[in-house]
């Protein structure tokens, strides 16, 4: 696993110079302190080939033994080329077939559900980078979003693993009827950039965040439960529940549900708030640098996220060849 972050802090502090907010509004109903913005110059593929070199250097595997890389991200560099090949082409992964997924927030869990099919169908390393420089689809003029989000990425390494380790079940899933939910109307073939489409502010994001919040909470239990009965494991054998990272008080209503305590949920939304499809590598990325995760732990990661999509593993961590 790897991770990297831009260095810029922006906390409710900030923000309540900015917007008519409060450092006690965004606490008490996200769970959010702060949260990283990437400087202009930075785009997706920076941040994404930072969390790939750790990746890789943890994973003891050099670039060009990958042959597939897969960037998950709603904010690309540009339309095209898809930022797999630029960050390809950084870290001289020439032996890899790169292309971009846009999942949202699930975007890491439809990369590495990918992933897993390709080493089945006999791929040998696959790269999964998941990352988001969200806050270029920001209106720092709307408190409804801008308080949610922040840049990050991601990235984990795939190859086989020992008999008895790896993944163990997962799905993904899709529920385009709620697509309008959380959505950015324009920069696409439907509204071209234009003066007027800059003007009405169709670049940014537009959420209703009641509906996406219940979609959350819902589809994490039922991905959840779904995958558990799947895989013929009980909930109280999970050693980390590693859901998205996007409200604290989402989190906490689906873990009460499935009964999931306290002290096996992965929780940092408080330092980087929603950082798209960087989250839940970055919580794995951590308990692994940690050292938090052990040789035969379970570990369950939710994704959930516009589209709306969703997606769920459960992997035994470890067994891992060198
Ligand atoms: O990756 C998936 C991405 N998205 C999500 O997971 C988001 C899911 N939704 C949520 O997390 C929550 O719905 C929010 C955090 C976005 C909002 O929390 P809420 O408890 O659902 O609040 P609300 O939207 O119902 O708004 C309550 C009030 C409103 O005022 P009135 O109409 O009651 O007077 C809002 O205008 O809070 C107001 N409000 C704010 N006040 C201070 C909304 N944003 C802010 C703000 N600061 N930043």
């Amino acid at each position: 696993m790897g991770k990297a972050v831009p260095e810029r802090v922006l906390t409710n502090k900030d923000l309540e110079a900015l917007v008519d907010t409060s450092d006690e509004w965004i606490t008490t109903r996200t769970g959010i302190k702060q949260r990283y913005i990437a400087d202009p110059d930075t785009a997706a593929s920076d941040l994404g080939y930072l969390a790939a070199v750790q990746a890789l250097a943890n994973a003891q595997v050099r670039a060009d033994d990958i042959d597939l890389l897969i960037v998950a991200t709603t904010t690309p560099d540009m339309p095209f080329p898809a930022t797999a090949c630029i960050i390809q082409e950084r870290l001289n992964a020439k032996n890899a077939a790169a292309f971009d997924v846009a999942a949202a927030c699930s975007g890491f869990m439809y990369g590495i559900e990918i992933g897993r099919a390709m080493l089945a169908a006999g791929y040998q390393k696959v790269l999964v980078v998941g990352v988001d420089v969200i806050s270029r689809l920001i209106d720092y003029e709307d408190r409804s979003t801008c308080v949610l989000f922040g840049d990050g990425a991601g990235a984990a390494v795939l190859g086989s693993v020992e008999p008895g380790f790896g993944f163990i079940a997962s799905e993904i899933g899709a529920d385009g009827s709620g697509a309008m939910l959380l959505h950015v109307p324009a920069g696409g073939s439907r509204i071209p950039a234009q003066a007027k489409s800059l003007e009405a502010k169709q670049h940014y994001v537009k959420m209703c965040g009641r509906e996406v919040y219940k979609f959350a909470v819902q589809i994490i239990c039922d991905s959840t439960e779904r995958v558990l009965r799947k895989a013929g494991v009980a909930v109280d054998t999970i050693r980390w529940f590693v859901p998205h990272q996007a409200n604290v008080r989402i989190i906490e209503a689906a873990a009460q549900r499935l009964q999931i305590a306290a002290d096996r949920i992965y929780v940092n939304v408080d330092r980087y708030g929603n950082t798209s499809a960087a989250s839940v590598p970055i919580a794995l990325a951590e308990l692994a640098q940690a050292g938090l995760v052990e040789d035969g732990d379970l570990v369950l990661m939710v994704g959930f996220g516009a589209g709306l999509t969703w997606g769920s593993a459960l992997l035994r961590w470890g067994g891992f060849e060198r």
